[in-house]
């Protein structure tokens, strides 16, 4: 398929575009600069190629990169989210889009910090055309782990959503990717929670100096 990241050129895309293309995908680095997409798609392939993977991975502008694919997903810093998606809604039809968008407030504690909407998933599908399926996914998964390439992935994947056939598309991708395992918590309105949880680990991982993970038993 073709998946694009927008934002791709930030630390949380890396993990993913290698992994995807790895399973085949051809991927789509968004940025606002497309010599920035060029530049990060460079490091991308050698560190592909250091795995012996053999990756599709091309750089584009945001809006150009959504606009091709198949399968978008937000890597936005979540203040400049709603106002970028807004400035290329043109380039939505009949998408997935997946938001791994955390909306936090850094403080003595890091805090969970939606928008009005109630949180970023649902911000997203109210900013986007009705014609796209949003499936909220990935909050919970460290960057860093994401781009571990020695170690599996052992982490578990809570996914939302309101379209049965995008959350199905969504455990595919998520579950190419060994070994996570994607968990369906239903309609997208639960995605406040999901999101939440990523500000709890951050703060569980400053107070005991360890990287935190979930699974559900
Ligand atoms: N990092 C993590 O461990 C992690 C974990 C779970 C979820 N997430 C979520 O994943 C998303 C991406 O995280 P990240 O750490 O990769 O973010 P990031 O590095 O802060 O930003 C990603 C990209 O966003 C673009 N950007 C920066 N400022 C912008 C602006 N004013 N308008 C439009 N685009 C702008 C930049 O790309 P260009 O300059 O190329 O346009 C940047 O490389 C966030 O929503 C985050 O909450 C992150």
């Amino acid at each position: 398929m073709k998946i694009s990241l927008l934002g791709g050129t930030g630390s949380f895309a890396e993990g993913l575009a290698i992994r995807w293309a790895k399973a085949g995908h051809e991927i789509l680095i968004g940025s606002r600069k497309i010599e920035k997409a060029k530049e990060e798609v460079g490091k991308m392939l050698e560190t592909a190629k250091a795995q012996g993977i053999e990756a599709n991975i091309v750089g584009y502008e945001n809006a150009e990169a959504a606009k091709n694919s198949e399968v978008v997903v937000v890597c936005l810093p979540p203040e400049y989210t709603k106002s970028t998606l807004e400035s290329m809604s043109a380039s939505f039809v009949n998408q997935l889009v997946i938001s791994p968008v955390v909306p936090m407030s850094f403080g003595a504690v890091v805090s969970y910090n939606p928008p009005e909407a109630g949180s970023a998933a649902i911000e997203i599908q109210n900013t986007l055309p009705d014609s796209v399926n949003v499936v909220s996914a990935y909050h919970n998964i460290p960057a860093k782990g994401l781009a571990s390439f020695e170690k599996p992935l052992d982490y578990d994947v809570i996914i939302c959503g309101d379209n049965d056939e995008a959350k199905a598309l969504t455990t595919k991708l998520t579950e190419e990717m060994p070994s996570l395992k994607a968990i369906d918590a239903g309609p997208l309105e639960i995605s406040s929670m999901i999101e939440a949880i990523t500000p709890l680990i951050i703060n569980l991982n400053k107070k005991h100096k360890h990287e935190f993970s979930i699974k559900f038993i």
